[in-house]
């Protein structure tokens, strides 16, 4: 039987690291603020908004709502990003996905200033990971006065996106070690598959990334120590696909009929192999948003800290 890997918990021990932040910035007369946008009404959006809108009010963070309608032009939306860029009341800017179908997500995303791209989705904040500028971060648990450490300077790193973030401490605050082992990605999406791989491959993993087109998926999961499934095909990972022992992560979101929720492991059959497993709900998820509000709350540090290094320090 797997023992659970509990994001609520995390999720309240970042928050709650959050929060002396945000307080302490308080002291500054700096409030930390996150700006918000929904374009259209999709479902799953709408579900994270509410959670996010949540996280913000028990840390302290002031939320920027902006809602568009589903036949918002890309020129309406850039205009709003453009205009968040040069707002100082928020630190960062978060833009639900989905977008809707005929606007270009990758336009609107790598609108967003670096400095404000608290889910590290932009191509800049993905080139800063991918040539390894920005993984200091996932070395560090979540503590600021190391981030400023001399040689470090905030103003060259940029965000990390927050789910594979959140996996990355989710494992280790689990006591899972990562260094030496094979980790299988399943998924390459740049908000989950491809940057989660980078992430265990700085952190000395051997990585493999499955996807659609990867043949035979049971003959790597089978090899793998750590099991990472982002796909949000239900059922997609059965006891029958891993080894005895394995770690099995699962970011899947697959919302049933009734409105339940499901992720992309089959729980009956891999809860019996598994050593350690991520429940959905209550796994990735409260993790993901806890890692948005603290890149939100170092986005004003690193904002503060140019403006005045010494009263950081
Ligand atoms: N818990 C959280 O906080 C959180 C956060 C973000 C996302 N999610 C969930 O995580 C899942 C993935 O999100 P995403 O944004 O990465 O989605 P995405 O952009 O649709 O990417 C899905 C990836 O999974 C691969 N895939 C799909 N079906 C597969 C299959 N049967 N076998 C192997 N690979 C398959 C796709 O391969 P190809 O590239 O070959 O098409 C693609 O790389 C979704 O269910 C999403 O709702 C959860």
């Amino acid at each position: 039987m797997a023992e659970i890997m509990d994001g609520r918990r995390l999720s309240e021990m970042i928050k709650s690291k959050v929060k002396k932040e945000v307080k302490a910035l308080k002291r500054y007369g700096i409030d930390a603020g996150l700006g918000l946008m929904l374009v259209g009404n999709n479902l799953a959006s709408r579900q994270y908004l509410k959670a996010t809108l949540s996280g913000c009010k028990k840390v302290g963070i002031t939320p920027f709502e902006h809602y568009l309608p589903e036949t918002a032009s890309i020129n309406e939306i850039l205009n709003i990003v453009g205009s968040i860029n040069r707002d100082e009341r928020m630190n960062g800017l978060l833009v639900l996905l989905p977008l809707p179908r005929r606007i270009n997500y990758r336009r609107v995303v790598n609108e967003i200033i670096p400095e404000k791209d608290i889910d590290g989705l932009g191509s800049l904040s993905a080139g800063r990971l991918a040539a390894d500028e920005s993984t200091f971060q996932i070395f560090r648990r979540g503590d600021y006065a190391s981030l400023y450490s001399p040689g470090h300077s905030p103003a060259l790193s940029s965000f990390l996106p927050c789910t594979p973030f959140g996996v990355i401490r989710l494992l280790e605050h689990s006591g899972v070690k990562i260094k030496g082992k094979h980790a299988v990605v399943i998924g390459k999406s740049l908000a989950v598959g491809k940057p989660l791989s980078l992430m265990l491959l700085a952190k000395e993993a051997t990585v493999t990334v499955c996807h659609k087109a990867t043949q035979n998926l049971s003959h790597f999961t089978k090899q793998a120590d750590i099991i990472c499934s982002a796909t949000g095909t239900r059922g997609l990972i059965t006891g029958k696909m891993i080894r005895d022992g394995a770690v099995v992560v699962d970011i899947g979101i697959n919302v049933l009929d009734d409105g339940a929720i499901a992720g992309d492991v089959d729980w009956e059959s891999v809860e019996k192999k598994a050593s350690l497993i991520t429940p959905v709900s209550g796994g990735v998820g409260p993790v993901t948003i806890a890692m948005l509000l603290e890149n939100t709350v170092r986005s004003a540090h690193n904002n503060q800290f140019l403006k005045h290094p010494l009263i950081m320090a």
